[in-house]
């Protein structure tokens, strides 16, 4: 069964065609984030318009990269939400018309599902249940996943994503958007241990995080060091992203403890960040977990990730209809299934 997705919650148009849930046939993404940089954060607006030129010519790659037609689709997934309300309304839109046109069944895709869907595409994925980490610039979830498509929230941040942390201490110390990549390449030659950075709700019995506390320190600590000579900088990045990685590890196998579960999969945006990787990865070996992490290119936002979930749900029977609109944020509930 041939899927194509569809994303544009945030500032990638991507379209991509999957075969049965798990097969990678073509995977397009066309990402706004060097006209974004100049602002130094996604401009909603423009996004929208950036996702309503590039939508056409973006199906239309993933479907030559297939080597196929239209003809050749057996369903739609196209992101629903959460996102921005403007950018998902183009790809969503346009998932409906061409599901009519075509006769074709369409998934509405939840974005943070799909993000956990990522890691079915890898040739050898996280075995259920699992414990799984979502972690981008809007998001820091921790679910049990206890099969296909029962993703129960075990916990998440109660104020800054990790990614906006990453993204707002890179803009606080000069660094370009999106902060993630900039911040991990400067702490590579900084020692971690130097400046020692609060690490949040780590004593807490529960599985939910807090960063905003963390980018104070950072914030102040800048201010009170005016002097960032001599690889300082370099010193800060690194005590921040450890700080970080610290409390995503522990809670992180806190959780496969508490669940008994021998997997943990990563997935979103930070999960590009290769030394969160290698620590949570040595670490988990210590309690026999073994981790999981999508390649850079699903690691970010894709639509492979959309048609992978999409996939799911159209075998599920979970049809979406012309009157179905998209949203912007989900109501999460500790303990419940989304
Ligand atoms: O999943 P994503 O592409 O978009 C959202 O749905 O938010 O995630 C983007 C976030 C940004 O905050 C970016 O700074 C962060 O992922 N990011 C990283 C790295 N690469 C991207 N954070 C830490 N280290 C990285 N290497
Ligand atoms: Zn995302």
């Amino acid at each position: 069964m041939l899927i194509l997705g569809i994303e544009s919650s945030c500032d990638e148009t991507a379209a991509a065609v999957v075969e049965d849930g798990v097969r990678i046939r073509s995977s397009i993404v066309a990402s706004q984030v060097s006209t974004h940089a100049i602002y130094g954060g996604v401009v909603p607006e423009l996004a929208s318009r950036m996702h309503l030129e590039a939508i056409d010519p973006v199906v239309d790659q993933a479907l030559a990269q297939a080597g196929i037609s239209l003809d050749d689709i057996d369903g739609i997934a196209a992101t629903q939400g959460p996102g921005l309300i403007g950018a998902l309304l183009v790809g969503f839109s346009y998932a409906k018309a061409l599901a009519w046109a075509r006769n074709l069944p369409l998934a509405g895709v939840n974005h943070l599902e799909a993000h956990i869907c990522s890691l079915q595409l890898l040739d050898n994925p996280p075995g259920f249940p699992f414990i799984s980490l979502v972690v981008s610039g809007g998001h820091t979830n921790i679910y049990h996943v206890k099969g296909p498509g029962a993703f129960i929230l075990m916990g998440q941040t109660r104020d800054d994503a990790a990614g906006e942390a990453f993204d707002k201490v890179a803009k606080m110390m000069g660094l370009s958007y999106p902060g993630g990549p900039a911040i991990e390449a400067l702490a590579k030659k900084g020692d971690p241990e130097k400046i020692k950075f609060p690490r949040s709700m780590l004593k807490k019995d529960n599985f939910d995080f807090s960063f905003s506390g963390l980018k104070s320190a950072v914030a102040r600590h800048l201010h009170e060091n005016p002097d960032m000579s001599e690889g300082r900088p370099a010193h800060v990045a690194a005590g921040f992203q450890m700080a970080v990685i610290d409390v995503l590890s522990t809670k992180l196998i806190a959780a496969a403890r508490d669940k008994n579960c021998a997997d943990i999969g990563i997935a979103g945006g930070v999960s590009a960040n290769r030394t969160f990787v290698d620590i949570l990865s040595e670490r988990a070996e210590r309690h026999k977990i073994k981790v999981f992490s999508p390649p850079l290119s699903l690691c970010g936002d894709n639509a492979a990730m959309i048609a992978a979930r999409g996939w799911e749900m159209i075998r599920d029977n979970q049809i979406c209809g012309l009157g179905d609109d998209v949203y912007s944020r989900v109501k999460f509930t500790v303990g419940a299934a989304n």
